[in-house]
């Protein structure tokens, strides 16, 4: 199957400030120049986002992650995974056909793509609510034969249920995902044959199921405001763990929150008081130099994390030896952070720690 960029594209893309805070973040997990490891994450969530990855949303990754634009088209068309063609705005359905599906049944749930949503895969139904396409092994073979919707699994299928789990979406409800046909997860169709004392009653559903569940979003478009956060060093409003409670004494590793009470934290914390707002670090302009002092500038590439880029971008702002940095305060930082393309770099890689260590070494040198 060809793979190509779409015939009709968007004008423009942009990230969710939610889910901008979450790519800026992604990208920190990463070495100073080593930005397009990025950008599977980065794309997947373009799609999450959108329902598909658009040539502006390639342009504008590939801007964030200093690529040419080909690299980014490369990765995208590569992975089967990108959809490169709008999707129906409720569900796009991945239909395993491989082996064990299409022996137990996966040309049946094919057939009623093609009678409910449309004739041809990736083709949108005609409320553009609904497209389909037929995909290799999800790795679910157990459970043949089996979709993939949205972002859960939904196993066990038979033809009748997947025309009613179309009807149910359609209607607005989200299905249940998991084994369709009553059993728990992947144990024998006939009942368990070994660790028989386990007993799946305990708990309504599987636990990625239950997961699916609690959180009951299946089928929603991600704009970044879900829980958990998958970049815990920095939170969503851009506040960086470190920086902005630089005084607090280290803390004990805390017990994981359910699910539940994250869903519940997240509603309350949703509309931030206007308290709240004005703790937020104030800037303040840290001493910048026109130009290096007599002798030439410190070499910031010796700061970890601090690389030909960065360095660059720091001395156009003025800093050029490590002692500016070390004089660093909050305030300052927070300057500077807002001046970088990448957020929370200098708490996370502690460069003021560093500037400090390294020119009292220099000055003991000279
Ligand atoms: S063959 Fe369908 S999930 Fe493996």
């Amino acid at each position: 199957m060809l793979r190509r960029l779409y015939h009709e594209q968007p004008e423009s893309f942009a990230f969710t400030p939610a889910n901008q805070a979450w790519a800026e973040a992604q990208v920190t997990k990463y070495p100073e120049g080593r930005q397009a490891s990025a950008v599977i994450p980065l794309l997947w969530r373009a799609q999450e986002q959108e329902g598909w990855v658009t040539k502006p949303a390639i342009e504008y990754i590939a801007e964030m992650l200093d690529m040419a634009y080909i690299r980014v088209l490369e990765v995208c068309s590569f992975y089967f995974m990108f959809q490169m063609q709008p999707v129906g705005s409720v569900a796009h359905l991945q239909i395993c056909g491989t082996t064990s599906c299409m022996i137990c049944g996966a040309e049946d749930l094919i057939a009623v793509c093609k009678e409910k949503i449309a004739k041809n895969p990736h083709e949108l139904s005609a409320d553009g609510r609904f497209s389909w396409e037929e995909v290799e092994c999800l790795g679910a073979c157990t459970n043949a034969p089996m979709a993939q919707i949205g972002k859960d699994y939904f196993e066990d299928l038979t033809a009748d249920g997947l025309a009613s789990m179309i009807d149910a979406m359609a209607a607005g409800e989200v299905p249940t995902p998991g084994p369709q046909n009553g059993r728990f997860a992947a144990e024998p169709l006939a009942g368990l044959t070994s660790l028989k004392e386990f007993d799946s009653g305990q708990t309504q559903y599987n636990a990625s199921a239950a997961l699916a569940t609690e959180l009951g979003d299946s089928l929603k478009r991600i704009d970044g405001s879900e829980v958990p956060l998958t970049t815990p060093w920095i939170g969503k409003d851009g506040t960086v763990a470190g920086r902005d409670a630089a005084d607090a004494p280290p803390k004990a590793p805390e017990a994981p929150v359910p699910v539940a009470k994250q869903v519940a934290a997240k509603k309350k914390a949703a509309k931030p008081s206007k308290a709240a707002k004005s703790e937020k670090t104030t800037e303040k302009q840290p001493e910048t130099l026109k130009s290096a002092r007599e002798g030439g500038a410190d070499d910031l590439k010796k700061i970890s994390g601090v690389g030909p880029k960065l360095e660059q971008t720091l001395n156009e702002l003025g800093f050029y030896h490590f002692d500016q940095i070390a004089e660093w305060g909050e305030a300052e930082k927070s300057w500077v952070d807002s001046r970088l393309k990448f957020k929370g770099r200098i708490d996370r890689d502690d460069w003021v720690q560093q500037a400090r260590e390294l020119a009292t070494k220099g000055k003991e040198h000279s």
